[in-house]
C-alpha cells in the first residue's frame, strides 16, 4: 500500500509531504523549525524508524500497519489550554462514530487503544512575535499490529472502515485537523468541550490517578481538565505527566 498525500481545499497554504522514512515526523518538523523554517506543513510518513509517544514513550508501527503524520504550523491562540483534546475530538469525529476518546489524548475503540497524538511546541526566533510552532503528530493504528507483551491487543481501524488505507485515511482527517487547529487558535477550547463529552472514554467511570487516588470521572472543566469526583472531593487533573487509566476491571492504557 502506498501512501500518498492528500488533495484538500482545507490544505491551502499547506506543504503536503510524504516521505519512505524518517526517524520521527514530529522529530523532523522541530529539526525544520531550528534550522528556521515556520512554514504550515503536514508530513507523513510510510515508515519511522524512532517514533516517539508521550511521556517519553517509544510509538512503534510497521510500514502500512499504521499512518503516521504531523501538522506543524505556528499557532497562537489566547489559551492553549485544551489543544490536544480538540485534536482527539476533530480525529474521532472524522474517524467513525464508535471512535471514543481517553483523556487527555488517546482514541480508543472498546477500550482498545486506536491511536495517540503528541504535540510538542516551541518557540525560536522568528516564530516569536506570532506565536508559537506547534508540531500535532498523530498515529493510527490501520491495521491489526503485533501485540506481543501486551495485556489488551490494540485496536485497528480496519474493524471499523475496512476499506480505508493509511493514505485514505490521512484523506478524511488531515484537512479536517488543519482547520481544527485554525478554530482552537480563533476559539479556544470552548466550542470542542461538549463534543469531548459526547465521546468520553472515561465518563462516569471508576479512574486512578498516578498518584493512587480513585475517584469517577466527571467529564472536563472548560480547560480541558479531567474533573474526578474523589472521597475528599472534586479534583481537576491537567497536568499532561498524570496518567489516568480506568480502576480494575478495565484493560491498561497500552
Ligand atoms: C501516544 O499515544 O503516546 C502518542 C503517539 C504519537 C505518535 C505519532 S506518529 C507521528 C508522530 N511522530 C512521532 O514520533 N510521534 C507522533
Amino acid at each position: 500500500m502506498a501512501l500518498s498525500a492528500p488533495a484538500d481545499p482545507a490544505l491551502a497554504g499547506f506543504a503536503v509531504e510524504v516521505l519512505d522514512e524518517v526517524d520521527s515526523t514530529n522529530t523532523e518538523l522541530m529539526r525544520r523549525a531550528r534550522a528556521g523554517r515556520f512554514e504550515p506543513v503536514l508530513l507523513a510518513a510510510r515508515r519511522q524508524t524512532a517514533g516517539r509517544g508521550r511521556l517519553g514513550r517509544q510509538w512503534a508501527s510497521a510500514q502500512g500497519d499504521s499512518l503516521t503524520f504531523s501538522i506543524g504550523r505556528v499557532l497562537a491562540p489566547a489559551d492553549w489550554s485544551g489543544l490536544s483534546l480538540a485534536v482527539g475530538v476533530s480525529l474521532a469525529e472524522n474517524l467513525h462514530p464508535r471512535v471514543r476518546l481517553k483523556w487527555p489524548n488517546d482514541l480508543w475503540v472498546d477500550d482498545r487503544k486506536l491511536g495517540g497524538i503528541l504535540i510538542e511546541t516551541a518557540t525560536f526566533g522568528k516564530a516569536e512575535g506570532g506565536g508559537r510552532y506547534a508540531v500535532v503528530g498523530v498515529g493510527l493504528n490501520i491495521a491489526p499490529r503485533d501485540a506481543t507483551g501486551l495485556s489488551t491487543p490494540p485496536a485497528a481501524l480496519v474493524e471499523l472502515q475496512p476499506a480505508w488505507d493509511a493514505s485514505e485515511t490521512l484523506r478524511r482527517v488531515a484537512g479536517p485537523l488543519a482547520e481544527t487547529l485554525a478554530a482552537f487558535e480563533a476559539s479556544g477550547f470552548a466550542p470542542f468541550r461538549s463534543r469531548f463529552q459526547a465521546r468520553d472514554a472515561l465518563h462516569e467511570r471508576r479512574v486512578t490517578l498516578s498518584d493512587g487516588t480513585e475517584g469517577t470521572a466527571r467529564g472536563v472543566g472548560e480547560d480541558g481538565a479531567l474533573l474526578v469526583h474523589t472521597a475528599s472531593g472534586m479534583h481537576a487533573v491537567n497536568s499532561a505527566e498524570v496518567s489516568v487509566r480506568p480502576a480494575r476491571g478495565f484493560p491498561l492504557d497500552t
